[in-house]
Formats: structure tokens, sequence, C-alpha cells
């Protein structure tokens, strides 16, 4: 018999969901997933990667690419990067700081890296409602206590943040507050974009309460390049001043980009910008790690900028994924709005739409509605629950996050057909409809 005990770490990392869906998707092959987070198989660009491959090996001593790299990325790739990024915030590549960008295996990676790096065991981190629920994974990984933050269609609410800020001030538990996590645009998973008004905002409130110890504001920028009718807002990043006056304004932002959504998940080449005092404790955890991530995926990514390919790439991604939310929500108009109170939010970007259901209508893994979904009607959903502090014992049980991202336009289509008659026999066995 085993006398293995895993660590108080191990323990605290329970199976993400993701894993369940992924199992479940497996046992029931037949199954439509809008459960699937996975970007369009479809889209991914395999002549550009061999294009730019072709581009890298054909050069004179091309081995260093093949070498290890450093950890913080490699020097050259993130100077591409600096003025990509230059670009999307419209500022000078000056303007970021070179050896304030990081470089990870995708921007997960980072994720994990800064919980580590930022969180005791009883610390406390803020967040949307609902979130990311892989960064909930992780927060409980750290032995953070999370509480959710009143969101509505603009996003977070800075006036329930300072709230709670104001109330965890009053009970003494503000030195335990550590970071605020945000998923700025087209978010996971509700679709939601932080406004224009409420960026600066949620900033001012993070600095107003940073009084004993800084609170970080950690911008997860994952989807903000897949917009796909409106002009891209400026990320709560540059509204940071601390990086402009690094002297006498302390940094607060984080800021998490990926080219998982906008190029290829496969290649996992995620980009950070942080804060000055950060950049030593990350390194040093992702050093324990990995020395750095793949260098040759690194100088993938930054030969498809230099190259323009690219740009050329995002535009097509975003007229496809534009299509496919059209079908998503045209086809939840079609299906659910005979449904009484069932609702939906229309996203201007990013890969979900979120589904509310009548308050009577669970929708975790182990309610009728699921099983019915799943193995009458062969069709599966992310139940909204997960994306909620487990803590939180009001957290809304009766939510769905429907993925359009991997499945095409006619299947798309069917499995909203599926799950909208799993829903409407589901509530009338309930006496709803
Ligand atoms: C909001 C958000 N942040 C971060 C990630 C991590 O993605 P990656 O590690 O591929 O960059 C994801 C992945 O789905 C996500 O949805």
């Amino acid at each position: 018999m085993s006398r293995f005990t895993p660590s108080v770490i191990a323990q605290r990392s329970t199976e993400q969901a993701i894993g369940f869906l992924m199992q479940q998707g497996i046992e029931n092959a037949d199954c439509l997933s809008l459960a699937a987070g996975f970007v369009d198989l479809e889209s991914l660009p395999v002549e550009l990667v061999l294009e730019a491959a072709t581009d890298i090996f054909g050069a004179a001593n091309s081995q260093h690419v093949l070498q290890y790299g450093t950890t913080q990325g490699v020097p050259a790739v993130r100077d591409t990067l600096r003025t990509y990024l230059a670009d999307l915030e419209n500022c000078k590549p000056e303007a970021i700081p070179l050896d304030q960008i990081m470089l990870t295996t995708g921007s997960q990676q980072l994720l994990s890296l800064l919980a580590q790096a930022i969180f005791d065991p009883g610390d406390i981190c803020l967040v949307a409602a609902p979130t990311y629920f892989v960064f909930l994974g992780v927060l409980d990984s750290v032995g953070a206590n999370v509480i959710a933050i009143d969101t509505d269609n603009d996003g977070m609410c800075p006036d329930g943040l300072d709230r709670v800020l104001g109330e965890l001030a009053e009970s003494g538990q503000l030195e335990r507050v550590k970071m605020v996590y945000v998923v700025s645009y087209h978010d996971n998973p509700a679709g939601i974009t932080v406004s224009e008004e409420r960026r600066p905002r949620l900033l001012e409130a993070v600095r107003r309460w940073s009084t004993k110890n800084t609170i970080y504001l950690l911008e997860d920028a994952a989807y903000r390049e897949l917009c796909y009718d409106e002009v891209m807002l400026p990320s709560i990043w540059s509204y940071d001043d601390g990086f402009r006056s690094p002297d006498s304004i302390p940094q607060q932002v984080i800021l998490s980009q990926t080219f998982s959504k906008s190029f290829s998940p496969g290649v996992r080449v995620g980009l950070g910008v942080l804060p000055r005092e950060l950049i030593k404790p990350v390194s040093d955890l992702k050093g324990n790690e990995d020395f750095g991530s793949a260098n040759v995926n690194q100088h993938l990514i930054a030969r498809v900028h230099e190259s323009g390919r690219y740009q050329t790439h995002l535009n097509s991604l975003r007229e496809r994924y534009r299509k496919k939310r059209d079908v998503a929500v045209s086809a939840a108009e079609e299906y659910f709005s005979d449904l009484t109170g069932v609702s939906w939010h229309s996203p201007n970007g990013g890969l979900y739409v979120w589904m509310s259901l009548p308050e009577q209508i669970a929708t975790g893994f182990d309610s009728p509605l699921f099983q019915r979904a799943t193995q009458a009607h062969k069709v599966m959903y992310v139940p909204g629950e997960l994306c909620y502090p487990s803590e939180d014992e009001n957290r809304p049980c009766h939510e769905m996050r429907l993925s359009f991202g991997v499945l095409q336009p006619d299947d798309l289509r069917e499995g909203m057909r599926r799950l909208s008659v799993a829903v409407s026999e589901q509530m009338q066995e309930q006496g709803l409809a």
C-alpha cells in the first residue's frame, strides 16, 4: 500500500472541471460540444507556420533557435512583440519597458506564476462575477480566498469594488487583499467587455485602497484581438501612470496577453507586462519550472509579426469568428426566444455566449438538465456555477457558457437547437412551461 501523501499544494489543486468536460467529450463522441473552449481547428495557420519556420531555419546560423533561451524570453523576440504591443496601446515602443516584458508558456503559465509570487494562503483576490474558472482553480491551489465583485454588462462595477474594499478595511482585512482580477475584453465566460468609462475607475479604486500594501490589478486581455464590431478600447494598463512616472507613482496593473486565441494555442506563447518589482520573483519561479518557454515557438511568433502575416491572419480570423458569433446569436433568437425566463448576452467579440435560465433550472454537472442535454440530446455546455468562487453560497446555478469557437456553423446551429429542446423539456418537467 502506498504511503504517499501529496503535498498541500497538490491537494489543493483539484482536477480542473475542464478535465471532466474533456472526458465527457471523449465518452460521448457523438455529442456536439458548446463546452469546449478550443479555437476553430480549421482556422489554425499551418501554412503560415510552415513559411515562418522556413524563413527561420533557412537563414544562416539558425542553430541558436534550437538552443536554450532565457527565462524571461528571447530579448529580440520581446523587442518585436513590444512594437506589436505599442501598436495596440497606441504608444511608442520605448514607453513599454523591455525589461518588464515576460514571455511565458501560454498566458496560463503567467497567471499561475503570478498567483504563486503574490499570494500566501489566506490572502484575498477580488474577481468579477462570473470569471475565468481555470484561474479560480489556480487561486484555490495557492490557498487564496476569493471574493466576487458585482459585475454587469459593462464589466466589474467600480462602486462595488470600492464598497467591498471599504468593508475589508473596516474588518481589518485590507492587508490581505493582494489582487483584483479582470478579464477586460470579451471575457471568458460571459463575453463582457469592461466599458471605457469603468477602466480608469477600477484602477482608481485599487490605488485608493493600496494604503498598506500594493493591490495589483491583473488585466487578463486574452481575447483582446478577437473583436468583431467595435473599435478596440484602450487597455486598463494604458491608464497606469506608474509606467510613465515609475519613480513617483507605483506600477499596479499587470497586463497579460496571449497568442493562443489570435494565432494558435499550440505554440503556447503568452506575453506579460509586469510592474518592476514582480519581474524577479516571477522569473525566479519560472526558472524553477523551465528556464524559459520554448525558444522555437517564440521565434515563430516573432517571425509572423515581422513578415506581416500575423495581421493578415487576424483579419480573416475575425471575419470567421464574427460569422460564427452571428450564427450562435441568431440560433439563440430562433430557438430560445419562446422560452420564458431565458436570456443571453450577445458578445462583441471573444468566443462565448452566456445564457441565463429561470432560477429553478439548475445547470450543474449533477443537474437533470446536464444529464438530459448530454445523454438524451447529445449536446454539452459549461455550467455557469463553475465561474463563481466555490465558497460563494449565493452563486447563481442556472447559467451556461456556450462556446461558438469550435463547431462549424451547421453544427453550431444544431447544437443550439438540441440544447433548446433539452431546456424546454426540463422546464416542462418542472412545471415552468
Ligand atoms: C480568460 C483566459 N485567460 C487565459 C487563458 C489561458 O490561455 P493560454 O494559456 O492558452 O494563453 C484562457 C484560455 O482559455 C482564458 O480564457
